[in-house]
């Protein structure tokens, strides 16, 4: 018997603005050239173009105006694409239901299921197959978490049909990024993600989380909708997706992709220091409608990462959406504070100033006026917050159900004493001179 040969591409669709059905946008070819390097090939079709009301997939890469765009980046996969691909959690998931790991990254775009984030899906065929209408109840959490679980400590699923069945729910929702155990879930209001506690946490992540989200809302930032729902003595973050509108006639998707693929880099250490929230900053100056209000946005959202000690605030935890035309910064999420040891000096994961990644008032504030904030303005965002994260962290967590034993091990993270500390001197020299070389756009 001859095997099916691998598929080298595959079709791109797109639900655009204001619909519920996908429509072809596109062609997408992965390939490796001459010299062994992965090559990716992306064609918008000519029916596609000639839409009155075609969009670009994504606002800096493949923005209408061409219709062919090649890359080598991230093994030929266009960051927009990559962003709509699962990450180390669906990966985990679809490799267990093919039973082969790894797959290729083709595979598992078109192994994952179309409840991916933003508006992009992908198949074989020419004409998008019909939107998927069935979603897994959040009635259904308590199945669901079980074989989390079980995928978790890698144990074998019981052979039991409904559990069998239920694993195969769980699929739905790997297309989602991230490296926690989560879900896709749908109730009236419309789906949330819902992510699960690990036997191995620290701490109650799902209240913990919720309570960042609610102590960043107290603060002005514009976050995702969340809640706790309780499974037994368990309890699982709901969290609302903002990237779907629920509607009579099915869902509308807003676009999306991550700050990894508007800052134009990827995960390699070589690429790093383009993970900046200063660049970040200008490139949402450039692609978004309203260039003061997101600048101010993501500046507030340094701040309370660098309040909370959020080192974990990566470029995938930052995206910007476009439910319309206009694309503009999503609402936070994957808001964690984490225990560190050091009280002088904690770093974030992006760049936020002259001192790079440092977490601290000064470094924050020197490069306000990229974020179209004047000094002054800037510094009364620090001080006002820093005052309500010290202030009122503790009744926060407290009133969303965080006990008092997380609220110790966590109690280091808030305005941690460096915040405050002077602007050390070699750190400037050693940051003028990086900003003296050549390509650097510090
Ligand atoms: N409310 C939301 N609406 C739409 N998409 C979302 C929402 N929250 C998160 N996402 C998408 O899902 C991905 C995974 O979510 P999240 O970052 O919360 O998971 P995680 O597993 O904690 O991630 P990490 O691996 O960074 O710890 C995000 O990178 C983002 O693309
Ligand atoms: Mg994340």
């Amino acid at each position: 018997m001859t095997s099916k040969p691998e598929p080298t591409g595959c079709f791109v669709y797109i639900t655009l603005p204001g619909t519920t059905e996908a429509v072809t946008a596109a062609r997408f070819e992965l390939t490796t050239n001459r010299s062994g390097i992965r090559f990716g090939r992306l064609v918008y079709g000519k029916s596609y173009l000639a839409r009155g009301d075609a969009v670009s997939i994504d606002p800096v890469e493949l923005v209408l105006g061409r219709d062919t765009y090649e890359t080598t980046k991230m093994n030929g996969v266009f960051g927009a694409l990559r962003d709509a691909s699962p990450d180390s959690w669906g990966r985990r998931l679809i490799e267990r239901h093919v039973g082969k790991s790894p797959l290729s990254e083709l595979d598992y775009l078109l192994e994952s299921p179309d409840d991916r984030a933003g508006a992009l899906s992908f198949g074989l065929g020419q004409k998008p197959p019909a939107p998927r209408r069935k979603f897994n109840q959040t009635i259904a959490l308590a199945k669901l978490q079980a074989i989390a679980d079980a995928i978790v400590k890698d144990e074998e699923l019981p052979a039991d049909p409904e559990v069998a069945q239920a694993g195969e729910l769980l699929l739905v929702g790997t297309s989602m990024g991230g490296a926690r155990p989560k879900a896709v879930v749908e109730d009236d209001e419309g789906l949330w993600i819902a992510k699960f506690n690990r036997a191995d946490d620290k701490w109650n992540y799902a209240r913990i989380e919720h309570a960042m989200l609610v102590l960043a809302r107290g603060c002005g930032l514009t976050t995702a909708e969340s809640k706790v729902a309780s499974i037994g003595t368990r309890n699982v973050l709901l969290i609302k997706r903002f990237d779907r509108e629920k509607t009579e006639a099915g869902y509308r998707r807003a676009r999306m992709v991550s700050a990894l693929t508007v800052l134009g880099t990827d995960d390699s250490v070589q690429l790093r220091e383009k993970w900046s929230y200063v660049l970040l900053a200008e490139e949402l100056r450039r692609v978004s409608g309203e260039p003061k209000k997101n600048a101010a946005e993501l500046f507030r959202r340094m701040c309370f990462n660098a309040l909370i000690s959020n080192t974990d605030d990566h470029p995938r935890n930052h995206a910007i959406i476009a439910k319309r035309h206009d694309w503009k910064l999503s609402p936070a999420y994957d808001l964690v504070p984490s225990a560190q040891v050091s009280l002088e000096h904690r770093d974030l994961a992006m760049i936020c100033g002259d001192q790079g990644r440092v977490a601290n008032a000064n470094n924050l504030l020197s490069q306000a006026a990229r974020f179209l904030l004047s000094d002054d303005e800037a510094k009364s965002i620090v001080d006002a917050m820093k005052e309500r994260v010290k202030g009122t962290w503790y009744e926060t967590a407290r009133s969303v159900g965080a006990s008092d034993k997380d609220c110790e091990r966590i109690a280091g993270a808030f305005a941690y004493p460096g915040f405050d500390r002077p602007w050390m001197a070699s750190h400037q020299t050693r940051m003028r001179s990086e900003r003296g070389r050549p390509g650097c756009r510090m």
